[in-house]
């Protein structure tokens, strides 16, 4: 019986994928660096180890699926694991899934990934996906800007630092763009792209896109709080955010990633993929939205 593998179908992302898979009747496989973490699927999606440093153990995991749905990636350096450890990785894998007979890989990268990026994220991203278009295997590549859904880490923060806190930093002007795609209608366009056979590219983005600053007030809105907005140099809003990162035990955010924003990277020239609007879900979710800190650490390191 065919099947198809999924990268952390038990984390943020690939759990959405994994359960489209499921609804549409196919059998799912996961590759995760944590086994032992409680399945949202009970047993109905075996896992399998991330073999990194045994390729054809990597490979033998992955003979028989049809479709790898490639998630994996890591938000920030720390400790060994480097975005340049992360692309060779991404590499193996992809040759892991060639050596394996995979016919197909849907692979999630990121808008504005580019190989002349000087952000270290970006120009991974880029890296890798140029790694699985010489692969050899047939690819699909999903650029998705911030996903937002119910584990999304970026929304659920701002909205504790406006939930906690009386004044919020913006760094720099706060009018780069940001276009968010909803998780539900990542994982759609991901699952029908996983279907098909043509080698394609495509920005995963949402119907509306809002000027970062115009984000904050909205989450800020759908909270019914009216922040204190601080404008701040870059460098200045970095050293804020390792002050409440000291707080929270967590990493709030990167200097890669306020440069990222600031050059508005988050946001696609192309026609939206997704339909679901982040208003809308703000509206419905402002009860949930920042109720506790969402921390990557905990995610990922602990
Ligand atoms: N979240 C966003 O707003 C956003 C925006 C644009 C693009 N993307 C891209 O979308 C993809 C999925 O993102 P996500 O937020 O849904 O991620 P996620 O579910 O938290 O993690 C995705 C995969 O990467 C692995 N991973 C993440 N951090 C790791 C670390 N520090 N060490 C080892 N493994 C790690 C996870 O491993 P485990 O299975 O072991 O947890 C999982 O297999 C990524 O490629 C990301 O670059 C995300």
């Amino acid at each position: 019986m065919p099947w198809d593998a999924v990268t952390g179908a038990f984390g943020y992302t690939g759990r959405y994928v994994a359960s489209r898979l499921l609804a549409s009747g196919r059998n799912v496989r996961t590759l995760t660096g944590h086994p032992a973490r409680p399945s949202p699927f009970g047993d109905g999606v075996p896992v399998l180890p991330l073999r990194w440093d045994e390729p054809r153990a990597l490979a033998r995991s992955l003979e028989g699926a049809d479709t790898l749905y490639n998630t994996y990636w890591i938000r920030f350096a720390r400790n060994r694991l480097s975005h340049a450890v992360a692309v060779e990785r991404s590499r193996s894998l992809f040759q892991a899934a060639a050596r394996a007979g995979v016919r197909r890989v849907v692979h999630v990268s990121i808008t504005g990934a580019r190989v002349d990026s000087p952000l270290p994220y970006f120009r991974g991203k880029a890296l890798v996906e140029r790694a699985l278009q010489a692969s050899g295997l047939s690819w699909a590549i999903v650029r998705p800007a911030l996903i937002f859904g119910p584990q999304d880490i970026l929304l659920h923060n701002i909205a504790w630092i406006l939930r906690r806190l009386p004044v919020f930093i913006v760094f720099g002007d706060g009018r780069y763009p940001i276009q968010p795609v909803h998780v539900e209608d990542l994982a759609d366009l991901a699952v029908d792209l996983g279907r098909r056979d043509e080698r394609v590219a495509v920005d995963a983005v949402g119907p509306e896109t809002y000027a970062y600053e115009d984000l904050v007030w909205a989450i800020a809105a759908a909270l019914g709080r009216r922040p204190r907005i601080a404008h701040t140099p870059p460098a200045a809003a970095w050293a804020l955010g390792a002050a409440l990162s000291l707080v929270v035990g967590d990493v709030v955010v990167t200097r890669d990633e306020i440069a990222g924003l600031m050059a508005g990277l988050l946001v696609s020239g192309e026609a939206p993929t997704g339909s679901r609007r982040l208003s809308a879900w703000l509206q419905a979710n402002a009860g949930e939205l920042g109720r506790h800190w969402v921390s990557e650490l905990e995610r990922h390191y602990r």
